[in-house]
């Protein structure tokens, strides 16, 4: 099994290094992948630290030119780059997409994102590798083995949607930012975050999807111990579309200015749903309280329900029967 996990980082690296060589010096790179990125707005330095690519649309140029290589086929299947036709010739999964490789924490590249280059409506716009012996979506973070001195020097981490939101803040200087890549956050995830720091910041995409995403994210971030932002961005804007509007200083303000804890995160988002109908403001109470209910420790919980009734002009002496009660539950 060693073996075989070896093999397909060895693969994968001659994956990377292809993808490379295709977007710098083949024709098809440079003149759409490349221009593609700078369109984004990407310079080559990050475009280089990142280890970004291109594919060509050809049906198997990774697989003829791997197997010509001596790569065995086997490997080109289990790592996921190449799939097996009826006639069980080889086709490449990624193909007329700019590539994101996948790094661990300790910088080997496990997996894949592939980007088509225009909006179109009927194929995905992403295709990623497919779970393998080396990848295990729920515990691998996009960033991380990119993120990881920074996020110990400023004690704290980003928490984005996508990958290319990742790359746009380390262009403009944030470079304590990781994505869990559209996928739900996970506990194997926050776990990886929480060896570095216990301090995250979640910004998600300024769209209902995100909001409801950074919602569902808190609880599990804060049964996992960890101490919670939250910054909204204007609607529609992402990180990556944000970070191109404005110049690195403004983006940093704009993030200082705007991260709330979660609590005054999710009173602002709940309260406007909830407007002056009692039971719904009621409904709103349990839920933080439900929230706060989760964290590990009692101390922490204690600042939440304060700063909780302060907010929600709620006796702090009800809140904490209320949370008792959750918590009797919980056991
Ligand atoms: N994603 C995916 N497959 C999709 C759509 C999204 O895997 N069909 C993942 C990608 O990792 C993507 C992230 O979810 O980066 C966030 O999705 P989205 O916000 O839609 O994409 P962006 O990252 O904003 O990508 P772009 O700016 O290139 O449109
Ligand atoms: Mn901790
Ligand atoms: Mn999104
Ligand atoms: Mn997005
Ligand atoms: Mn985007």
């Amino acid at each position: 099994a060693q073996n075989n996990r070896e093999s397909m980082f060895i693969v994968n690296n001659f994956a990377r290094d292809y993808f490379q060589d295709i977007l710098f010096n083949h024709i098809d790179g440079k003149s759409i992948g490349m221009a593609y990125f700078r369109q984004r707005g990407f310079r080559d330095d990050i475009i280089k630290r990142f280890q970004l690519g291109f594919s060509t649309d050809a049906r198997d140029a990774l697989a003829q030119e791997a197997t010509k290589k001596g790569y065995k086929k086997d490997f080109l299947l289990k790592t996921g780059l190449c799939y097996e036709r009826d006639d069980k010739s080889l086709s490449d999964r990624f193909r007329g997409r700019v590539i994101f490789p996948v790094h661990t924490l300790s910088g080997k590249v496990v997996a894949f994102g592939g980007r088509i280059l225009n909006a179109d409506k009927k194929i995905a716009k992403y295709v990623n590798s497919p779970e393998s012996e080396i990848y295990h979506k729920s515990s691998e973070l996009y960033g991380i083995y990119f993120a990881k001195q920074a996020i110990v020097k400023q004690d704290r981490c980003f928490l984005v949607e996508g990958y290319t939101d990742v790359i746009s803040m380390h262009q403009s200087g944030v470079e304590n930012v990781v994505s869990s890549s559209g996928t739900s956050l996970t506990s194997g995830q926050i776990r990886l975050i929480h060896r570095f720091t216990n301090n995250i910041t979640v910004i998600y995409d300024g769209d209902m999807a995100g909001i409801k995403a950074s919602i569902r994210g808190i609880d599990m971030l804060l049964e996992e111990g960890m101490n919670i932002k939250v910054v909204l961005l204007p609607d529609g804007d992402d990180p990556d579309s944000f970070a191109r509007k404005h110049n690195a200083t403004d983006f940093q303000a704009y993030i200082s200015a705007n991260e709330v804890d979660f609590i005054r995160f999710k009173t602002n988002i709940l309260i406007d749903e909830a407007g002056k109908d009692p039971i719904k403001r009621a409904e709103l109470i349990t839920d933080i309280v439900k929230s706060i209910s989760v964290i590990p420790e009692a101390i922490v919980r204690s600042v939440y329900i304060r700063e909780c009734s302060q907010l929600l002009r709620v006796e702090e002496k009800l809140l904490q029967m209320e949370m008792g009660k959750l918590i009797e539950k919980q056991k």
